[in-house]
This record gives structure tokens, C-alpha cells and sequence, in this order.
């Protein structure tokens, strides 16, 4: 838009510095469906704008929105099309919600295996993450709706994450943990949500350094910077360092209705103790109103420069603009929801990752199968927190199995439902009412005699706290073991949050990670099963031991000692770690088997970011291979990783055919950010890996 076209000025001119104030920081949505809310100035035409929760679908109070999968499904697609496809069907429910602003898309890099909210995240690489970052956001903005990234930035953790103090390194900041946001910028994001936690001694509510130097400075990001939930922590020191809205902004008493908190006691020591309740992942619910009253005391008497507090308006007046809120708000975009649910459906089917397989899958049609494990029963939405999203219709996982197959098919719990946790309840487990006592016999013998068993087994993960083990929970284990015993064709459907353990991984016949497929479940996994599509997700994370990841070895690196977590690994998370590390992962970054067979051909340099990849689908099933290219810097620098994730493509290569793709090379994996210098590019000759994962190399060549 430009300048002349903009009524931002003129209405800057007209505010009271009390109107300044009423546009950052929130309110009561009156009619309760946003997750933070705007009143706009009536005086002034200046509407009301609304955020929503995301970043796996629409949170608009009661309204049903579709469910898609979670992020690291969306991911393990390695397919960032989809994620346009997504940010656009997100987009139009928004506004078709009456919802300007999605809270989402969660780009935080996944550094600890236990995050109880890596399914709201990508990957464990930057590159990865980044590719996803940037489509999801250009998806929702090219809906005119307002994109908020999130946690900016290094929220990696849920235990403390209130409070604790993250020690990282400036380089592994940059090459590791900013890439995604950079990219959503680049993207276009109208916002950025600031984590909870604080960087280098500073809270991000507060961190200039990083808020206002790097972000708007250097980035260049013009939109507006909102504080996490209760998150800001100061009045001068947010507004100074560059936060531009405080969210929820609310009063304490309001506070205490919205969370249904005891009343009339002004006492805020008591609505403290009641959210500490809450859990140690709990913010500070009495942080509110910084931006309120305070701040205007704070420009009158000069400790906040009034120009900032008008910068703070300009960058949100400009978005309410750029998206369609000034003027005429009418909307008369359809929705299309149809399409939104078969795009859920496809996320989660491509996002599937076929970790074994020893000729179980895919099965024939008229497969007789036992469907075991009370996951089996629901469809997975996601997990606990803010993302929760309430779909219009829920497939579960039996009932998708049970629908495809032309053959018998019996469903057994075996064993007791996994309690789930909540971050917004006191903890208790959603319980069914009324189940039967299940039966572990009843479930052997439903496998004994069914060709095929699918146990579906899950975790439990949620915003607020993190996961104790990568230990499945309940008597999973226990109960997948146990069906391998009694069945040859045990098939296990992995639906988690991230990595989990598999101890029973060589005792049976074929694994897929699901992750949390969403509303769609029950007719993706089937689609998976049943082999209607190639088996073609990816591990945007390495699985392991527990003891194995880099963040294992002490609380100092996680989940934290005296309130500081220190980043100690560095550059070396994930597959970076492994491929120095004795250990190795279970299951690869980038692993996953196809149903179709491969061949590496040839790759070719066509120029330094770019290379030219040939394979072969020898096999006679249509197949979708995701191919991936690792460089390696040149010499012998003991502080860069061996190899680094610098590009893909996920393509289709019909049966018996020859395709030939092209893949466009990260500058990230070229550069590094050294502390005096900024980014320096590593010269001299780099090798190119071309494979199946970061450990399953086909073809190399120099750069
Ligand atoms: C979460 C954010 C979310 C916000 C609003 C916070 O607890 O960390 O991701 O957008 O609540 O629900």
C-alpha cells in the first residue's frame, strides 16, 4: 500500500494519548469467540480486530473450524505446498469467523525431544523449519489475514517457561533458532509473538537486543510485536524494548471471570496462588494491564517516549488497514470447507511417516484386521493448550480402518485409556464414561485370529509442561509387545506429539508415526494402511534414545538449574548432534520408507544454490519420494556440524518412471554468523549429499 493511500497518519493526529493506549493492549471480546481482542476507537471508525488462536486450525470460541493435523505432521510432509494450501483454508475460516489475526504458525525449533508442545512445531532443523514458516504464513496473509509467528523466540522448553532464562550462544541464535522467524518475516507476517521466557537476562517481552534491534532493525519487520499471554513483564522496559501489544490486556477481575477463578477477593496474591495450581508452564496471570493506565503515566512523565507509543499504534493500525478492516468489513469470502477437510485429510495421510516395514503394509483390501489399544477408539486432534480446536466431525482410528476394509475387522482396548493432560483444567484425564473393563485376552485373542493387527498406541503431551519420558504412557508398551507375541502382523500406529521410545521396535512387523493426524484421522491412517497413497512422510526429527539427545546429559541443558537452561550443544541439535555423537538415532532425521522402490540416479550442479536430481521409481506402484540434499562445509571446522540439511522436494514419480527435480539450496547452509563479523560464507568447495535421510547418503557431489 502506498503512503498516499493510508489513513494511519490522519488518525494518529486525531488520538488521545487514552485512545493510544485502548489500541495496545486488549479487552473482553464481548462476543467471546477471539483469544484477544481489540475494541477499536468508535469515534474514530476504527474497528474492532480480532486474534485467534492457532496454529493448527481456528480457535473461535464455540465455533467448529477444521482440525488439521499437527504442525510436525504438516512438516513431515516435506511438502511446504501444503502448507500454503493450509495458511489459505486457515485464513478463510478466520475470516469467515469474524477473526482477523491467526496466532500461529508455531515456529519454534525443536530442541528437546520431552517439549510438551513440539506438535505445534516443525522440525529440529532451521532450513525445514524456515520452508514451512514462510508458506503458512504467505498462506494466511495472502487471505488478508494476519500471520503471528510464534514464540519469538527460543521458547523450546514448557517446564519454567514463565520464567526461565535461556543462555544460548549469538551464533546458534542465528543459525538455529531465528531462520524460521527471519523467513515468516521475509513472508510477510503483520505480527510477531514474543515468548514467555527471557534470552541472555532479558525477559522477550523486554529484549530490545533482540525485539528491536534484529527483528524490526535489521529485518526490517513492520508489523506489530504482541506479548505472549500474560507475558509481558514490564510497562517501560516492554514498550522501550519494542512490544507493541499486550495481550490479554485485561483487568484482574476480568482475569478472574475468564478463568473462572473465586471473585471479590482484590487480593493478587490469591489469583496467583490459584494459577499456580495451574502448573509450573503457567504465566503470571497479575503481568496485565502494563499497557493500560501505566503506560500512559509512563509517556506523561516521559519514561516512554510518545513517539514510541505512536510507533506502537502505527504498526497496528497499519495491519487492521492492510488487512481489510478499515472501510467496508463486510466478507464475502466463502469458505469452502469441503475442500479444508480433504486437505486435512491429505496433510495427515503425506505427513505419515512408515518407519518399518517388513512386507506388512500396504495391506490388501479385504485384509481382516484387529484394531487394538483404546487410541484406536478417538480420533487424535491434538494436544492440550491453546491449539485445541473443535472440529465439525471426527473420524476415529478404527472407524477409518474398519470403513476401507472389505474384510472382517474386530476392535479390542486390551488395556486401560492413556490419561491425557490438560493445561487449562486442574489436570484430570477426559475419561470415557461407562467403558467396559478391557480386556487384554479379549484383544490377543482378536489378534490371534486376524490376519493383521494394528495396535495404535499415543502419548500425551500439552502446552504448560513437558513430557516426563519418551516413554509411550499407560501400558502401551506392554500391550504392543504382548500382540507381537500372539501375531507376526503386528502393525503399530504411532500417534505422538514427537519422538517417542519403541522398545518393541524389532518385534513387530511395521511401524507408522501418525503424529496427531486431526479430524481426519480414522481415514488418513486407513488411506496410509491400505496403501491409496505412497508412503511419503519424513522425520522432521531424529528418534532416539532418551539418553541419546544432546539435551539428556544434565538439567543445565534441560530442564534448567537456579532458573537458566543453557544451550550447551550449541549448533548441535538433532541429526547435527547425532552425527558426532556415539550414539545413533533409532530412526534418522529425514527417514521414512516408500511402499515404491527408488533409484538415485544422478545429480547435477546447475549452479551454487541450485542442483538438478534424477530418480527412478523401479518398483510397480506410482510412488512420492521426498528427496533431500546435506552439504558439507569444507576443512576441518570442529564447530560446525558434519552436515547440514540445505534442501528438498517432495515429488511424485509415477510407476516405472524417470523424473528429474529440481532443488534450490539454503544460503544457510553456506554461511555462518560469526560475533564481530555477522554472516560470513564459507569459502571453498562444499560436498553435496544427495539420500533418504541425513544417514542414508545415495549420491555425493562437490559445489
Ligand atoms: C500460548 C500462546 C497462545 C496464547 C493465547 C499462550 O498460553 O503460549 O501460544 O497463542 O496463550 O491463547
Amino acid at each position: 500500500m502506498s503512503t498516499a493511500d493510508t489513513e494511519v497518519p490522519e488518525l494518529l493526529q486525531e488520538l488521545t494519548l487514552e485512545e493510544k493506549s485502548q489500541l495496545v493492549h486488549g479487552a473482553v471480546d464481548p462476543t467471546g469467540t477471539a483469544t484477544g481482542y481489540l475494541p477499536g476507537i468508535e469515534r474514530l471508525d476504527i474497528p474492532e480486530f480480532r486474534l485467534a488462536d492457532g496454529p493448527m486450525g481456528v480457535r473461535a470460541g464455540d465455533a467448529e473450524s477444521t482440525a488439521f493435523p499437527a504442525s510436525i505432521a504438516l512438516s513431515a510432509t516435506f511438502d511446504p505446498e501444503l502448507a500454503r494450501e493450509q495458511g489459505v483454508a486457515m485464513g478463510r475460516e478466520a475470516t469467515a469467523r469474524n477473526q482477523d489475526a491467526v496466532l500461529g504458525p508455531g515456529v519454534n525449533l525443536i530442541r528437546v525431544p520431552h517439549c510438551g508442545r513440539n506438535f505445534e512445531y516443525y522440525s529440529e532443523d532451521p532450513v525445514l523449519t524456515a520452508a514451512f514458516a514462510r508458506e503458512i504464513v504467505g498462506g494466511l496473509e495472502s487471505e488478508d489475514v494476519v500471520a503471528t509467528p510464534k514464540h519469538f523466540v527460543a521458547n523450546n522448553q514448557e517446564s519454567s517457561r514463565a520464567s526461565v532464562n535461556v543462555d544460548v550462544s549469538e551464533r546458534a541464535l542465528r543459525e538455529c533458532y531465528l531462520p524460521g522467524f527471519k523467513a515468516a518475516v521475509d513472508a510477510g507476517a503483520g505480527s510477531m509473538m514474543t515468548a514467555y521466557n527471557s534470552v541472555n537476562g532479558e525477559f522477550m517481552s523486554d529484549n530490545r537486543p533482540l525485539v528491536t534491534d534484529v527483528l524490526k532493525e535489521e529485518w526490517g519487520f513492520d508489523g506489530y510485536v504482541v506479548s505472549d499471554w500474560f507475558g509481558a513483564t514490564s510497562t517501560v522496559g516492554a514498550a522501550n524494548g519494542g512490544l507493541d501489544l499486550e495481550m490479554p490486556g485485561i483487568s484482574l477481575e476480568e482475569m478472574r471471570e475468564m478463568f473462572g477463578m473465586e471473585t471479590g477477593d482484590d487480593d493478587e496474591d490469591q489469583v496467583l496462588a490459584e494459577s499456580e495450581e495451574m502448573g509450573d508452564g503457567m504465566p503470571d496471570p497479575t503481568n496485565t494491564g502494563q499497557f493500560a493506565d501505566p503506560l500512559v503515566d509512563a509517556v506523561r512523565s516521559g519514561e516512554v517516549p510518545e513517539s514510541r507509543l505512536d510507533d506502537m499504534v502505527r504498526r497496528i493500525l497499519r495491519q487492521m488497514e492492510r488487512s481489510g478492516e478499515f472501510g467496508d468489513t463486510s466478507d464475502d469470502s466463502r469458505s469452502e470447507e469441503s475442500t479444508h477437510q480433504t486437505l486435512a485429510k491429505t496433510v495427515a495421510a503425506r505427513g505419515a511417516v512408515l518407519l518399518k516395514n517388513h512386507d506388512a503394509l500396504p495391506l490388501e483390501d479385504d485384509t481382516d484386521v484387529a484394531i487394538i489399544g483404546p487410541a484406536a477408539q478417538e480420533a487424535r486432534i491434538g494436544g492440550g493448550g491453546s491449539s485445541e480446536v473443535e472440529p465439525p466431525h471426527e473420524i476415529p482410528t478404527a472407524d477409518g480402518i474398519r470403513d476401507r476394509t472389505t474384510g472382517e475387522a474386530t476392535v479390542a482396548d486390551g488395556i486401560e485409556q492413556v490419561e491425557q493432560v490438560s493445561f487449562f483444567g486442574d489436570g484430570e484425564s477426559e475419561t470415557t464414561e461407562s467403558q467396559p473393563e478391557p480386556s487384554l485376552d479379549e484383544a490377543l485373542d482378536a489378534a490371534e485370529t486376524a490376519e493383521v493387527a494394528v495396535v495404535v498406541v499415543e502419548d500425551a503431551a500439552t502446552e504448560g509442561a513437558d513430557r516426563d519420558t519418551l516413554q509411550l504412557p499407560g501400558r502401551q508398551d506392554e500391550l504392543v509387545r504382548e500382540v507381537a507375541s500372539v501375531s507376526d502382523d503386528t502393525v503399530v500406529v504411532v500417534q505422538s506429539s514427537g519422538p517417542v521410545e519403541l522398545p518393541w521396535r524389532d518385534d513387530v512387523a511395521a511401524i507408522v508415526e501418525t503424529w496427531y493426524p486431526g479430524q481426519s484421522d480414522g481415514d488418513a491412517v486407513a488411506a496410509v494402511l491400505f496403501g491409496d497413497v505412497d508412503a511419503s512422510g519424513r522425520l522432521p526429527v531424529s528418534f532416539a534414545q532418551e539418553e541419546a539427545y544432546p539435551t539428556s546429559g544434565s538439567a543445565a541443558t534441560f530442564p534448567g538449574e537456579d532458573g537458566e537452561v543453557h544451550y550447551e550443544e550449541d549448533l548441535f541439535v538433532g541429526y547435527k548432534h547425532f552425527d558426532v555423537a556415539d550414539d545413533d538415532p533409532i530412526y534418522s532425521f529425514g527417514h521414512g520408507l516408500s511402499y515404491a522402490d527408488y533409484t538415485y540416479e544422478s545429480v547435477a550442479v546447475v549452479d551454487e544454490r541450485t542442483v538438478e536430481i534424477t530418480v527412478e521409481n523401479t518398483s510397480q506402484r506410482d510412488g512420492r519420494e521426498v528427496v533431500q540434499a546435506y552439504v558439507r562445509p569444507p576443512g576441518t571446522d570442529d564447530d560446525r556440524p558434519v552436515r547440514e540439511f540445505a534442501g528438498f522436494d517432495s515429488v511424485r514419480v509415477p510407476a516405472g518412471e524417470t523424473v528429474t527435480t529440481t532443488v534450490d539450496l539454503a544460503d544457510l547452509a553456506f554461511s555462518r554468523y560469526d560475533d564481530s563479523e555477522g554472516w560470513v560464507d564459507v569459502d571453498g568447495q562444499f560436498e553435496l549429499e544427495v539420500g533418504r535421510s541425513a544417514q542414508d547418503i545415495r549420491l555425493t557431489t562437490s559445489l
